[in-house]
């Protein structure tokens, strides 16, 4: 069965039970600052989980892209992947344990579907603790549905329980997974869940609960059902490869490596760890970049950076020159994925672009960078952490990769050194900044206040209007105008100009309050707070400066503002117009 026919059947089964598809949500949470991606196909649907209605109704199926950027360092063996699908159905107060089991032993062994010999499948239950009870219903509805007593294990809340641990605030639950068997002879009768060769592919969470700040459950007024079925796994099951990156999902990008590399891949050869590395960082940042993230120092736009560049570092092991890599690989990515997610054919061209601009800039940055290695390893054998630090600043030399290099040399790297020095750098780069802002405040302090307040205003009407994508690139104020850079890859329409300067009048005529809080960079984050939490390094509980205009911009900022919006006037864009690539900037005036 081909990954394209794994989806359709899945959403046309439970279409079959009522469902009603629901397309996949953006990699990038529109309404949630707490995380920078999706990370799991429930992430979307919150709001919905916690009682508000859904549009669609109560019975939603879809496929769900999702990036887990945990495990960035673990990529590179046979399972761990950055970018991936889940396939997920969810019952918003409808059906639950019942159906929902039901309906996965059908949809996983009927004929008619994917067929899968119930003897190859093992299953776990919730077995209770001091706070939530034993999940005999999932327990008792596996046994009815043909599995062996010797085939379900009871676990305790770091295996079923979900989101994963209990941890977590939020709506949750005991969960059952269902799990296949993946060794060579066959599956033993006792499932054990230690065995790594029971590889669980779907979890389906009976989320009954919220939890508090406290810790306390409560019982949801609505009982839900959240599933995920690991797609790339499942494919790897249905077609019987050993890893997910045997399977078609991954043969032509790997397959084009391979002849980039003049070497075949060869999943037992040691060369194989950096081909699965470029393959899943390329085809993650394909999907990135298709959902408007741009590479950048922060956030979203950091991983994105990230994991590009690695994918070069990797590939410069072969001599594969970063030109030779992007279209071909971008070309393989769409043809793997494109008939599932059909923007990326519409947007190759802009992927393929962001994707050169930034390996052109590294390969330039790298060449410096790795001389400098090299002579500082001669000179003293060592790469400190001051050594990284300098390296970063100079040469834009991620952190990662100079302990990737110091680690071939057989050396680690001081974290806490490099750490340690990030933060003195911000310190002084941020007083810095204080001291000229005073100095050009001296002469129009009232016209500038407004001019920052009213960059605020403007920075969250771009976002209601374009989208959470946009974010400040960069601003500039002087007495008379404001300009703000923002992410944004289009030229904005006359409408949407329109709409932004309206959004920003209306505000003004709300004469909305503006004031400051100091808070943690955790708290900031939960209150929705927008701007730049460039503080990759600093830890959550560093305090920082937040303005909230009414409640309509919480941004991170370090003043000085109005106290009012109704001393601004009227707000009028002058001008908007490319700034770099992918980077759109606004002149603004009041009168
Ligand atoms: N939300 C559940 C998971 O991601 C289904 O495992």
């Amino acid at each position: 069965m081909t990954a394209n026919e794994l989806r359709q059947k899945y959403i046309a089964f439970f279409e079959s039970k009522g469902h009603k598809q629901i397309s996949s949500a953006s990699l990038v949470p529109e309404n949630d600052p707490s995380v920078l991606f999706t990370t799991a196909g429930m992430h979307p649907l919150v709001p919905y989980l916690t009682g508000e209605t859904h549009p669609a109704g109560a019975r939603l199926v879809d496929y769900q892209r999702c990036v887990r950027t945990g495990d960035i360092d673990e990529v590179g063996d046979k399972t761990h992947l950055t970018f991936f699908e889940m396939l997920g159905n969810w019952s918003l107060g409808d059906y639950f344990k019942d159906e929902s089991i039901s309906w996965s032993w059908e949809f996983l062994t009927d004929k008619k579907w994917l067929n899968l010999k119930p003897e190859m499948l093992a299953f776990s239950v919730f077995k209770g603790d001091e706070n939530a009870p034993y999940d005999e219903e999932a327990y008792d509805k596996w046994l009815e549905m043909g599995a062996l007593k010797s085939r379900i294990a009871k676990l305790d809340k770091e295996e079923n329980w979900w989101p994963a641990g209990g941890k977590g605030v939020g709506p949750q639950g005991p969960d059952t997974e269902i799990f296949y068997w993946t060794g060579e002879k066959a599956a033993p009768e006792k499932f054990d869940p230690e065995d790594d060769r029971w590889v669980e592919i779907w979890n389906n969470v009976f989320m009954q609960f919220s939890k508090d700040e406290s810790g306390k459950l409560t019982p949801l007024p609505q009982k839900n059902v959240d599933t995920g079925m690991g797609f790339e796994r499942t494919v790897a099951v249905l077609q019987g490869t050993s890893s997910v990156y045997e399977t078609e999902l991954f043969s032509g990008i790997l397959d084009k490596i391979s002849e980039l590399a003049g070497e075949d891949y060869n999943e037992f050869d040691d060369d194989a760890p950096s081909m699965r590395i470029i393959a899943d960082h390329v085809r993650s940042a394909v999907m990135i970049i298709a959902d408007g993230v741009i590479p950048s120092n922060k956030d979203q736009g950091y991983i994105l950076r990230r994991l590009i560049r690695r994918a070069i570092r990797h590939a410069r092991k072969f001599n594969i020159d970063s030109k030779d890599l992007v279209k071909p690989l971008v070309d393989e990515v769409i043809a793997s994925l494109g008939e599932a997610y059909p923007e990326l054919v519409e947007k190759r061209e802009q992927i393929i672009i962001v994707l050169s601009t930034e390996a052109a800039k590294f390969e330039k940055s790298i060449q410096k960078g790795l001389k400098q290695i090299e002579k500082i390893w001669q000179q003293k054998q060592e790469v400190t952490g001051e050594d990284a630090f300098d390296l970063y600043q100079s040469y834009g030399f991620p952190l990662e990769l100079t302990e990737e290099i110091a680690f071939d040399y057989g050396q680690e790297v001081d974290r806490d050194k490099f750490e340690e020095q990030f933060k003195k750098h911000q310190d002084l780069s941020r007083a810095g900044a204080g001291q000229k802002f005073k100095g050009g405040l001296v002469d129009d302090s009232a016209e500038t206040a407004k001019l920052h307040t009213a960059t605020h205003l403007l920075h969250q009407a771009l976002r209601q209007v374009l989208g959470n994508h946009v974010e400040q690139r960069g601003s500039n104020i002087t007495h008379d105008r404001l300009r703000f850079d923002f992410s944004h890859d289009k030229k904005l329409t006359d409408e949407e100009k329109q709409k932004v300067e309206d959004i920003v009048n209306a505000k003004i005529k709300e004469a909305l309050p503006v004031h400051q809080e100091l808070l943690t960079v955790k708290e900031a984050k939960k209150r929705g707070a927008i701007g730049l939490f460039e503080d990759k390094y600093a830890t959550l509980g560093d305090k920082i400066k937040v303005y909230f205009v009414g409640d309509f911009s919480a941004e991170i900022c370090g003043g000085p503002h109005v106290t009012n919006t109704s001393e601004l006037g009227v707000f009028k864009i002058k001008k908007e117009e490319a700034s770099s690539a992918g980077i759109r900037r606004i002149k603004a005036i009041l009168t």
